[in-house]
């Protein structure tokens, strides 16, 4: 076969394949990597030749030849960059690598929006003067339930369905047994928060998850009243919604606190005059609160005569809900990067 004469036969296509294919094992340096390409893939190359022979063809064979040549051709192409000697030599073959074209992009993650509010809550404390602690999330029935004054078989116990592990240990279902692990080792004044995961054997549903995540928050010290918990909270909420937000205060029950609230913000989104978020109220229910009850104190071995202190828990997905309008719990919990990549 000649790859010059105007018209190339199926047979000479197949020789030039073979040829080619062979002359590509004796590649094994730059110069003779060159010279195949020249010869092959060139703009005056054997390839460009095939094609240009086209022309003479019979219109009825045309096509048929025309798909045996692009066959003909890729196969070289991916011959040539498939080649042992190119392989070895990536970075240093001719035209393997340009050191202008830019990189591949780098994509970054982010932190997780529950963890970008958990941040923005735990900042605004920190700021105030609090520490930041943790405790364990497998927990035993004293510290999630007894030391906090729930007793035995208090109906009280009813009020949160709890995983449980094995006789007296279970899944938190609150942070609140933080409050007692803090005392026991640190004696007032205490001011601490701390975050942390949750568990409750609830149905899972747009507003319930069988996980979420709470921040508990603690302050004891001697005359600590009431009115330093309304201020704290009110300096929180005017720091994470709005400098102007007021807060109301409605008397609630846990057994861990006496007298124990429920705090709610005036609604972000309408300022008060009542949108679909808040229900037409014009108020937000944020959290729960209250003044540490005296035999809470006496259970982590914190003189109750001597000290008083407040307590507040807030969940930490329901608040990043009414700050970003999400209004399905499960989305958190996903790792739908469509969702997260929001944040
Ligand atoms: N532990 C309570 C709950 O999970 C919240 C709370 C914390 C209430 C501290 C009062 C004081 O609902």
């Amino acid at each position: 076969m000649t790859a010059s004469t105007e018209h190339t036969s199926p047979e000479d296509l197949e020789q030039i394949r073979r040829d080619a294919l062979a002359q590509l094992q004796s590649v094994s340096d730059e110069a003779s990597a060159e010279e195949f390409r020249i010869k092959y893939l060139g703009a005056k190359g054997i390839v460009k030749k095939i094609f240009k022979g086209m022309k003479s063809i019979a219109p009825e064979e045309r096509k048929a030849f025309g798909a045996r040549a692009n066959t003909l051709r890729t196969v070289i192409e991916e011959a040539f960059k498939e080649a042992p000697w190119m392989q070895k030599s990536t970075g240093t073959a001719p035209h393997s690598f340009d050191p202008t074209l830019p990189g591949f992009p780098f994509p970054r993650g982010s932190l997780h929006p529950l963890m970008q509010i958990r941040n923005e809550i735990r900042d605004i404390f920190i700021s105030m003067g609090f520490d930041v602690a943790h405790g364990p999330e497998v927990e035993s029935d004293w510290y999630n339930f007894e030391a906090l004054n729930f007793a035995p078989h208090h109906p009280a116990r009813d009020m949160q369905d709890t995983f449980t592990i094995s006789d007296n240990v279970v899944l938190r279902t609150h942070t609140s047994p933080v409050q007692i692990r803090v005392m026991e080792k640190q004696q007032p004044p205490v001011r601490c928060i701390m975050p942390g995961r949750v568990y409750r054997n609830e149905e899972v549903s747009a507003r319930s998850y069988c996980l979420f995540h709470q921040v508990e928050g603690l302050y004891v010290d001697e005359n600590v009243s009431f009115a330093d918990l309304k201020g704290t909270l009110l300096a929180f909420a005017r720091r994470f919604f709005d400098e102007k937000t007021h807060i109301k205060i409605r008397p609630s029950y846990f057994p861990f606190t006496e007298p124990s609230v429920e705090v709610d913000v005036e609604c972000f989104l309408c300022k008060g005059a009542g949108c679909s978020v808040c229900k037409k109220s014009g108020w937000l229910e944020i959290l729960g609160a209250g003044m540490v009850h005296p035999n809470v104190f006496a259970s982590a071995g914190v003189d109750p005569e001597k000290y008083t202190g407040f307590a507040f828990g807030m969940g930490i997905e329901r608040i990043a809900m009414l700050k970003c309008g999400i209004d399905d719990i499960r989305l958190f919990f996903e790792n739908d990067v469509r969702f997260l990549n929001q944040f």
